[in-house]
């Protein structure tokens, strides 16, 4: 009973396995991107580079591990959820309006170690945020405003 139990699990892991995430980024202006738009010092673009753009940007990188379900789904979810929240990649898009209001919600994230999502910083750990690093990014942000 155990030993079929087992075997349906390893074919079901098998089977799984042929669903696999969709990786392509659209097409876009690379002239909007926020980066771009703001020439940032060399500093405050590695750390939203490390620390951001996997999930807010469409220049998300894929390891190994996001060839394996679920754990692929899992990853593609936070992916899709943190990209339909804010997507840097399409910045300059935004109404100044909607842009403020996103430039205090990063601020106040960063700051508050709300962002980067936990599960990420655990095995991105360049991405683990020291406090300078976290007031950098959030004074940066706020400086932006308009
Ligand atoms: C592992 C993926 C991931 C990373 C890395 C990440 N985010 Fe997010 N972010 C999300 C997801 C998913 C959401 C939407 C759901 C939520 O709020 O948890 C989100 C939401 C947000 C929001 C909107 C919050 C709200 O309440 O409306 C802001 C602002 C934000 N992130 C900023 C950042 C900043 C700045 C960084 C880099 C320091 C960052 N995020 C890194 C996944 C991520």
């Amino acid at each position: 009973m155990k030993k079929k139990i087992l075997i349906g699990l390893a074919v079901l892991f098998v089977i799984i396995q042929f669903f696999r995430i969709d990786k392509t980024a659209p097409e876009y202006d690379k002239s909007k991107d926020l980066i771009a738009l703001t020439n940032p010092n060399s500093e405050v673009e590695r750390i939203l580079r490390v620390a951001c753009y996997d999930c807010h940007s469409y220049e998300s990188e894929y390891p190994f591990y996001t060839n394996i379900a679920p754990i692929s789904w899992w990853i593609k979810k936070h992916i899709d959820d943190g990209v339909s929240e804010l997507n840097f990649s399409t910045w300059g898009d935004y109404p100044i309006k909607k842009m403020n209001h996103k430039i205090e919600e990063s601020a106040e994230m960063v700051t508050e170690k709300k962002m980067p999502l936990t599960p990420y910083w655990m095995i991105h750990w360049d991405a683990k945020l020291t406090e300078t690093e976290r007031k950098t990014l959030g004074d940066w942000f706020l400086a932006l405003e308009r």
